[in-house]
């Protein structure tokens, strides 16, 4: 309906629609002499000319796998009929400290100008989650976007971020504060990266595989169960299945579930969240993120549990599931309280403003089914918390 005193000559309703596609691919040792998926996607569009690439290299991973730069050289030279390496591969800070530091992304864009990517060119992204969203939102505001080619280093990263559509740096004292959407021009989930991601790291990320299995897919789940042990351990081949599995359920939800941009409010992929982005700030960045999602995803199916939504027996299995991967089910920051209230608490509030003024969050109602609630009781969660804490010193 046109807004009273409009004629219709005065308004004009602009509508197109942009198609994105693009390729995620699965391997084992990206770089080696016989395997040219990287090349291929780089050059997916054009493969009869070459294309100017610029490599950056998550730090960490450049120390835990020193020939790696090298590699990657190498690599661009037998493939020099497709990639142009337009300058060595450079090696910027990883984790968290890449997306608070703005001078990177400056950096960054005076690299990207020196070498002369135009708008075709692609820089390829090597690295955890936050390397990825720093060196793809320099990426993305280059030339209003240059293609960006990810090749994701953690199980996170795999899984989630990596293969999605989103960039980001931190900034005025907000997570993710400046950022595009910019679906990527290709992913190449190269599992040899992953053997030097620490224990810890790599059952961190396994706790998102464990949430997108239990709001979306039942089979996903009990295939976890089944493997828990050797997954636990980190062992490569269940570790890949469930990269997989999981990254595709990210890629379906992206193509399928209406809003890959996130202009709504419903997010259930934030199933744990609302708690686990607060307890890693109490916790002083103490828990990694998955951890602390594995501690919000009990946190809350406790709390369907005790609204009768949840059945008792999946509440036990989720619990036996995330102890199983190693991942822990309580930490102290849950009991921390500012001003004679649990701190925690105050995440729902950080939640709702989050998502736009309206508060939706994601509850179980069985192993693979979900759905959105709109209030929580904060005297339950407060029980909840309780619940936590109790099983915590019994084992
Ligand atoms: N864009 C998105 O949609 C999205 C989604 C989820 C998370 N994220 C972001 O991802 C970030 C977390 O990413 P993460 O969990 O991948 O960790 P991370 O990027 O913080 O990396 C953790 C540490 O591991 C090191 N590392 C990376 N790969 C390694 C390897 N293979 N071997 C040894 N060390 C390695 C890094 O140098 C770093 O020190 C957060 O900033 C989060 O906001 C983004
Ligand atoms: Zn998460």
């Amino acid at each position: 309906m046109l807004p009273t005193g409009f004629a219709p000559h005065d308004l004009y309703h602009q509508r197109f629609r942009v198609e994105f596609d693009y390729p995620v691919a699965f391997v084992r040792g990206a770089f080696s002499a016989d395997d040219a998926t990287l090349a291929w996607a780089v050059a997916r569009r054009e493969p009869e000319r070459r294309h100017p690439v610029f490599v950056v290299l998550d730090g960490g991973l450049a120390a835990a796998q020193p020939g790696l730069a090298a590699s990657v050289t190498a690599y661009a030279g037998r493939h020099a009929e497709l990639l142009e390496l337009r300058a060595e591969p450079v090696i910027v800070p990883g984790g968290e400290a890449s997306k608070n530091d703005p001078a990177l992304v400056t950096e960054l864009l005076e690299l990207f100008a020196g070498a002369r990517l135009d708008r075709q060119a692609s820089v390829i992204a090597i690295g955890g989650g936050a390397v990825l969203d720093a060196v793809g939102y320099a990426a993305s505001v280059t030339h209003r976007g240059v293609r960006l080619v990810r090749l994701p280093s953690t199980v996170l990263a795999q899984c989630d971020g990596g293969v999605g559509v989103k960039t980001s740096i931190n900034g005025f004292l907000a997570k993710n504060f400046l950022g595009t959407f910019a679906p990527p021009h290709a992913v190449v989930d190269d599992f040899a990266l992953l053997d030097t991601l620490p224990l810890r790291d790599a059952r961190a990320g396994m706790a998102e595989a464990v949430k997108v299995a239990l709001i979306r897919d039942p089979a996903f789940f009990a295939w976890i169960e089944a493997n828990t042990a050797a997954l636990s351990r980190a062992e490569p081949e269940p570790l890949a299945t469930l990269v997989r599995r999981c990254a595709t359920l990210h890629l379906e939800h992206i193509a399928q579930g209406g809003d890959p941009f996130e202009t709504g409010s419903a997010r259930p992929l934030d199933y744990g969240h609302w708690s686990a982005h607060k307890l890693e700030i109490i916790s002083g960045h103490e828990l990694r993120h998955g951890e602390a999602v594995a501690i919000g995803m009990l946190l809350d199916a406790r709390y369907a549990e005790q609204s009768g939504l949840l059945a008792t027996r999946d509440l036990e299995r989720l619990a036996a599931l995330l102890a199983g991967l190693g991942l822990p089910l309580y930490h102290a920051a849950l009991g921390e309280e500012r001003g004679g209230k649990l701190a925690v608490l105050r995440g729902l509030e950080d939640f709702r403003e989050h998502l736009g003024g309206a508060l939706s969050v994601t509850l179980l109602s069985g192993v693979g089914r979900a759905s959105e609630f709109h209030e929580i009781d904060a005297s339950r969660v407060e029980a909840a918390i309780g619940w936590l804490r109790e099983r915590a010193g019994a084992t």
